[in-house]
């Protein structure tokens, strides 16, 4: 297996892994990549990097795909967006909502606002909703999807069984209760949860919350099967997940736990890309012995540095071997340390060259 038949194979790819180490950049880089081989594909970012933005034409938030002019001929078509939460969440609530009335009162309820945009695990679940919009509903033959910059990227994978459980939550239940009257309702345990719900939100209007529960009545299955449905895509064969990790030995930790866990999900990682890698050079001449040979002369200096350089990539192979091996078969990409930033179309294009041209064939 090759990064490149994972691409070919795949009609939904996940970028995961911890954050700063090239999640975004590399997911636009796949959708660019596989759009320039023919195929329609969609990459939707979050939070990408001011250059990385401007490089996709994605000035602010749209929530709608559009597309990149300028591709080659003979390209398929990229488009890009870049995922607004809130949005996204007051399309679920205009889809699942009975009539217009039901969904004004939620759009317009603060309690909403405030979990539209500041629940945990609710960018991350809007994230796996815009991907099933876009695998399902729309006609792209490709979608990347980048994933939160949390800590804790697994989140992107627990949302919809989080949202899910939100609404088993025994605060709505009671709050459902069809005797419910609000000071009956609102009992001791009912206060407790609703305060730490007001401390996540940072609101302490429980009313808000209580009209929000009556507004969402009837709405509740809705989302809940919708949850299930995006669950069920991620889990298809033709869905890949691609860790991106940098080589540092703490990252490199946290990947490691990151396909610990996913393993624990019952998700395969289909290709490891350790982003950022010291360039190694041949191993002819040890640049120790030579700048030992060329010592105080500027050619031993620039030895001396050569020698620092071959011991960090060689500190790094032996990093990533561990993870490595706990993901074979997957194809392990290096990627090197490029001397540019993606800052246009066409540095995009030449981080895909090292992207796929440093692609690893292993075999299965
Ligand atoms: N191989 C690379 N060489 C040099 N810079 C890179 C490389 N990959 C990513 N970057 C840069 O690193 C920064 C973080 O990348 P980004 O894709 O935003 O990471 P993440 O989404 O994981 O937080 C960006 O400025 C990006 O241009
Ligand atoms: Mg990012």
């Amino acid at each position: 297996m090759s990064l490149e038949s994972v691409v070919a194979q795949s009609n939904v790819i996940v970028c995961c892994g911890s954050g700063g180490v090239g999640k975004t950049t590399t997911a636009a880089v796949i959708a660019l990549h596989a759009a320039l081989q023919g195929r329609k594909t969609v990459v939707v970012t979050i939070d990408p990097a001011r250059r990385l933005a401007d490089a996709l034409g994605l000035d602010g938030l749209t929530n709608e795909p559009a597309q990149i002019p300028g591709l080659p001929e003979g390209s398929g078509e990229m488009w890009a967006m870049m995922l607004d939460t809130k949005a996204t969440f007051d399309g679920l609530v205009r889809r699942y909502a009975a009539d217009s009335n039901q969904t004004e009162q939620i759009l317009e309820n603060s309690f909403y606002r405030n979990i539209s945009t500041s629940l945990s695990g609710t960018q991350e679940y809007m994230a796996s909703e815009k991907l099933y919009e876009l695998a399902i509903e729309s006609d792209y033959d490709l979608v990347v999807v980048d994933t939160p910059p949390t800590r804790n990227a697994l989140d992107f994978l627990e949302a919809p069984r989080r949202l899910a459980k939100f609404l088993d939550h025994r605060i709505y239940k009671v709050l459902m209760l069809p005797t419910r009257g609000i000071v009956k309702a609102v009992n001791v345990a009912a206060q407790t949860l609703l305060r730490s719900i007001s401390k996540v939100v940072g609101t302490e209007v429980i009313a808000d919350a209580i009209a929000f529960f009556g507004a969402f009545e009837g709405m509740e299955q809705g989302f809940k099967e919708r949850a299930a449905e995006v669950d069920s895509l991620l889990s298809q064969p033709d869905t890949a997940f691609i860790l991106i990790a940098s080589p540092h030995a703490d990252t490199m930790a946290e990947a490691q736990f990151f396909a610990a866990r996913l393993r624990e999900l019952k998700i395969t990682v289909r290709a490891l890309i350790i982003n950022r890698m010291q360039p190694s050079f041949g191993d002819n001449h040890s640049p120790e012995d030579l700048a030992e040979r060329y010592a105080g002369t500027p050619l031993g200096e620039q030895y001396q540095c050569l020698a620092e350089a071959q011991h960090l990539a060689r500190g790094e192979q032996k990093h990533l071997l561990g993870l490595a091996q706990e993901l074979a078969p997957a194809p392990v990409v290096q990627v090197p340390v490029q001397a540019f930033e993606v800052s246009n179309m066409a540095t995009l294009q030449l981080l895909g060259q090292a992207m796929f041209d440093t692609d690893v064939t292993s075999e299965p």
